[in-house]
């Protein structure tokens, strides 16, 4: 069983899901039952929504771009306070473990729906002598050492519950040894969001977002696309950054130097898009649909995954405060400025695609102005097939015996 809540946790899971078809396919093919007690079809394999994020632009559309069947089970769980959330998670969550009773349960990343799936799989019990999923965490180990942001304390307490580890990078290995993890839970397979970014980049190309935007240039003659005129990137959706006017404030305070040299589109999650509006900051932004004289902030809608990986690939310069962009922009080789005081992927600033600017305008416009040079350089094991090493694992794990599989598992426990 996988599962996934929130925008972030789908590029993750889509890669395992398919390296489990492919391994369903090969198995069933070859005829023999070489993998410890697998049932001639395969491995079964039920993938949960919690329904963390509902928006179509933050859920669906994702699921769809990236290929990802339709969830068998959603929770349907939707906003609330951090309590709240994992609460609601849990309590559907529990009914959903007892009647399905999985081997594996696989989490991914770092967001509420995570911890809460793994702290019921922890604690459940399908029978007298307790008998409970292994819990896989993927992308597991890292660590920014800053418990103010709800995603570390996520991280830590999902590690401390899993029975396999599965890394991203080196320092996910240091970090899980010095907290006592025994080492033979963990393993350094690559990083999955990365196996999703080369099996979907080519496509992304076709998305038309460029055009859309009206970022290509045409040749005067015939009127063909020639080139991508210059542009930065932008997205901004962590409560510390945008939840507080003042703060906010001064990141755009330290963006107006490169809005001044090229159009900004901010590619705003619905958290910021509201805070927009509270704080009446719309004078900040060109509107939707014109260029701003293209020397401003471009404010549009959250972006499907190919769009926003096709304008992530030709921007110059990436400005964000997310976890998971620092990695993407890594491995496309482009400049990324992160507006935070830390980062839990430090090989994205080891490597020199990423920098820390902080959150004051003037780290930010010094650390825009010194940016990285654009160029790809590749941590070990983001190849593409961490997630066939991930099922490697998983089918070589000494399992629970099998429990029985409830159909029909197309069903909302809204
Ligand atoms: C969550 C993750 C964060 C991740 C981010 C990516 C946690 C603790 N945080 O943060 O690590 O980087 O997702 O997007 O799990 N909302 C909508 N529509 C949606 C989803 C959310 O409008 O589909 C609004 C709601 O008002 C909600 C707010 O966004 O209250 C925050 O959503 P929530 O899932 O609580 O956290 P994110 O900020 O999205």
């Amino acid at each position: 069983m996988t599962v996934v809540g929130a925008r972030p946790n789908f590029m993750k899971a889509a890669p395992i899901i398919r390296a489990l078809r492919d391994f369903n396919n090969s198995f069933a093919m070859a005829g023999e039952a070489d993998s410890g007690q697998l049932p001639p079809e395969g491995l079964q394999h039920i993938l949960v929504h919690t329904g963390q994020h509902y928006d179509s632009r933050m859920s669906g559309a994702f699921l769809s771009d990236l290929g990802l069947p339709a969830p068998d089970i959603n929770l349907s769980v939707g906003s609330g306070s951090h309590a709240t959330q994992t609460a609601e998670i849990m309590k559907k969550f529990e009914e959903v473990l007892l009647r399905e009773r999985p081997e594996i349960l696989v989490v991914v990343g770092d967001v509420n729906s995570t911890l809460a799936c793994a702290l019921v799989g922890a604690k459940v019990s399908f029978d007298a002598r307790g008998t409970r999923p292994l819990i896989a965490h993927v992308e597991a180990g890292l660590r920014s050492f800053d418990r103010t942001m709800p995603e570390e304390i996520n991280r830590v307490l999902t590690d401390q519950l899993s029975d396999l580890l599965f890394v991203t990078e080196e320092s996910g290995l240091r970090n899980l040894a010095a907290e006592g993890v025994p080492e033979e839970k963990v393993h350094f397979v690559g990083n999955t969001m990365i196996d999703s970014l080369l099996d979907c980049i080519e496509r992304a190309e076709t998305s038309g977002i460029l055009r859309r935007l009206g970022l290509e240039c045409m040749t005067p003659t015939n009127g063909a696309a020639s080139s991508v005129s210059p542009y930065s990137l932008l997205t901004l959706h962590r409560p510390a950054n945008v939840d507080c006017r003042e703060a906010f404030l001064d990141i755009l305070e330290g963006l107006e130097e490169l809005a001044q040299q090229c159009p900004v589109i901010f590619a705003a999650h619905p958290r910021t898009w509201r805070r927009i509006q509270e704080f009446g900051f719309e004078r900040y932004f060109a509107s939707n649909g014109s260029d701003g004289g293209a020397r401003a902030i471009r404010v549009i809608e959250p972006l499907g995954y190919l769009e926003f990986l096709c304008l992530m690939k030709h921007a110059m310069l990436v400005v964000t405060d997310s976890g998971g962009i620092q990695e993407e922009t890594t491995c496309l080789g482009v400049p990324c400025v992160t507006v935070r005081q830390n980062t839990e992927r430090p090989v994205t600033v080891e490597i020199g695609t990423n920098i820390l600017a902080g959150t004051a305008k003037e780290g930010i416009a010094a650390a825009i102005r010194n940016r990285p040079k654009p160029g790809r350089r590749t941590p070990p094991k983001w190849d593409g097939k961490a997630a066939e090493r991930i099922v490697d694992v998983l089918i070589k794990t000494d399992r629970k015996p099998a429990s029985s599989l409830s159909l029909p598992l197309l069903e909302t426990y809204a």
